[in-house]
């Protein structure tokens, strides 16, 4: 024991002095230990998995630094972002405004003592107020956007007393047991069956077929509690339901007296070319999920939102649901600086704008290479390639990686890769991909 003590003490002396900078790590030491470090005390399956796209040459890619649209490997070699993070970088990688107030932030107090009352989370709920849907005026804050679900369920189940839900096919909720259980792909659920009881799942966009399972489920007298949906369904592969499937959900909700709950965590603060996805029909839902993006690249956060009469549920007891790092100001502030840059910048205009130059491009691709590039689809800068079958996806993906593109493969749709850069990435580098994804078309297609 006192053996690998010290040795663990040295390890950490070695460790601190590469992360602080002190001495400059040899980039092909440093990936051969990174690999063998994910192999022997992560999980070997992940870096098999990632292995084809990130060993293009002697040494894999090892995530090292970035600013703005731009990702840097330890041996500097850069890739243009086109995956956002999975839509954590809407401000884009290290914008300096997140940084400083973090760091700020850092200096004065990161985490809470949970007993004194935080300046920093009331700021940033008072803010989350000014700029949600509605009427939305409450939320709490979370660490992640599976938490963020997991409290809207919560507070959808305290609220109206009943247990059901109604998602969707295709849906992806996160993966801690209750989000799991919205989850709309057989595969994520059945090792963790049985998940919770009640929740149905009906096709996206279809409205007639949530109301047909509220009705199914009035007569065999089981209560839904809420219906939940992405406004656009990221990883599916950012799909766009038919126009006038949010609305008619409101209408649903408010006869059946169910509450509707957007969940926002990809969708929400500009990504879509609306601050929230459920803008673009002019819906307010009851509850809203927030997360990836709120951290403004730089800090885990999440937040579930809702209109005061349902968060009147939580009062008489407010540890019904709590959490020790949830609301902590290391986030908070960075999620305060997040959409004061979103607001200002107006970003979500940016995104729809930079959206339809790069869906242009893309349809011309598309109309160049039609046998591999089937469709594209999506709204503002959550874009959806589609491909005939997922060898011909993954072929994208690899060469574009190799062409120094980074994209997003989606966990629900196999044949689908997702284009989801910064909202403010350069016009230029939008035309860089568009040509070096016109090169890897013409290379896959011969
Ligand atoms: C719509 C949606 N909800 C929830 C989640 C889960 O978020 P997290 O990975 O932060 O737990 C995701 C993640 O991709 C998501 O896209």
């Amino acid at each position: 024991m006192t053996n690998r003590i010290s040795e663990a003490t040295a390890a950490s002396e070695e460790m601190l002095s590469i992360i602080q900078g002190i001495v400059d790590p040899d980039p092909s030491l440093l990936a051969k230990q990174a690999v063998a470090d994910h192999i022997n005390h992560y999980t070997p399956g992940l870096v098999s998995y990632r292995k084809s796209v990130t060993e293009s040459e002697d040494y894999a890619a090892i995530e090292w630094s970035g600013s703005g649209s731009i990702v840097r490997d330890v041996g500097g070699r850069e890739w243009i972002d086109c995956l956002g993070g999975y839509g954590i970088y809407n401000v884009g990688i290290r914008h300096p405004e997140v940084l400083a107030a973090v760091q700020a932030q850092l200096q004065r107090n990161p985490l809470p003592t949970q007993e004194l009352i935080d300046p920093v989370r009331g700021m940033l709920v008072r803010l989350l107020a000014q700029i949600a849907p509605g009427d939305i005026a409450n939320a709490f804050i979370c660490n992640s956007g599976t938490e963020a679900v997991e409290g809207a369920m919560k507070v959808a189940r305290v609220y109206t007393g009943k247990q059901g839900f109604i998602a969707a096919l295709d849906a992806f909720h996160g993966k801690t047991q209750g989000a799991l259980s919205l989850m709309g792909k057989a595969g994520f659920r059945l090792p963790f069956l049985p998940l919770l009881g009640g929740v149905r799942h009906v096709p996206f966009g279809s409205a007639e077929a949530v109301e047909h399972e509220l009705r199914r489920a009035s007569a065999v007298g089981e209560g839904i509690a809420a219906v939940i949906m992405e406004p656009i369904q990221g990883e599916a592969g950012a799909v766009v339901p038919p126009d006038d499937f949010w609305p008619l959900l409101r209408e649903i909700c408010d006869r059946w007296e169910v509450l509707l709950i957007a969940d926002e965590v990809q969708t929400g603060l500009g990504r879509t070319g609306a601050l929230w996805g459920v803008d673009h029909w002019g819906v307010v839902p009851d509850i809203i999920c927030s997360a990836k993006s709120l951290g403004g690249g730089v800090m885990p956060i999440g937040a579930f939102m809702g209109r005061p009469q349902i968060w009147k549920a939580l009062e008489p007891n407010p540890f019904l649901h709590t959490s020790t790092f949830g609301g902590n100001p290391l986030a908070c502030a960075a999620a305060i600086a997040a959409i004061h840059v979103t607001l200002r910048d107006r970003l979500w205009e940016s995104a729809a704008v930079k959206g339809e130059r790069f869906m242009e491009g893309l349809r011309a691709l598309q109309a160049k290479y039609p046998n591999v590039l089937t469709h594209v689809q999506g709204r503002g800068l959550l874009i959806g390639m589609n491909f005939p079958d997922n060898v011909t996806g993954y072929r994208v993906s690899a060469g574009l990686f190799r062409a120094g593109v980074l994209v997003a493969g989606t966990q629900i749709s196999a044949t689908s890769v997702r284009i989801e850069p910064a909202l403010n990435i350069p016009d230029d580098l939008i035309d860089e991909v568009l040509r070096r994804l016109d090169q890897v078309l013409e290379d896959v297609s011969g």
